[in-house]
């Protein structure tokens, strides 16, 4: 059996048509940007309902809080309930990596910028529950609390 030599024919052809698929490609992004319009949202809170942060009640009882972390502070607060509520907690940040417990719950999440974390928690109890940072994220750290009021 001959021994081959240099690079045979059939794999140029592939190269040759693998570089033509990356050149379709990276032409046909460039026409959806430029001509169409089209654009990836970059980040989790460019887009709705993280844009600001938004409490939707979902049913009876029943609510979804979008929660945005910013040095230093949580949006949207005061967020207000009615006793028995369950809620369930999509949180993400702004900027840096921040901490988010809620005093007497189970809910103790890290707020990190470009993903959603998650918890629930049964609000069985009315008054009001302190949101608190536990990540260090700067100099307002210490100072960096939300509320949850759940009314009677
Ligand atoms: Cu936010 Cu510490």
């Amino acid at each position: 059996m001959e021994i081959a030599r240099g690079i045979p024919e059939i794999e140029k052809r592939v190269v040759v048509a693998a570089l033509l698929f990356s050149a379709a490609m990276l032409a046909l992004l460039a026409y959806a940007a430029v001509r169409l319009g089209i654009t990836v949202p970059g980040c989790v809170t460019n887009v709705k309902p993280f844009a600001n942060g938004e409490l939707i009640q979902v049913a009876p009882g029943r609510y979804e809080a979008h929660v945005v972390s910013k040095m230093f502070s949580f949006k949207p607060s005061p967020l207000k309930v009615p006793r028995g509520s369950v809620v369930d907690f999509y949180l993400t940040s702004q900027d840096v990596v921040h901490g988010f417990y809620i005093d007497g719950t189970d809910v103790n999440l890290m707020a990190l910028p470009n993903a959603v974390t998650y918890g629930q928690a049964h609000f069985e109890k009315a008054g009001k529950y302190q949101v608190i940072c536990h990540e260090y994220c700067g100099l307002g750290h210490q100072d960096m609390v939300g509320v949850i009021e759940v009314t009677p």
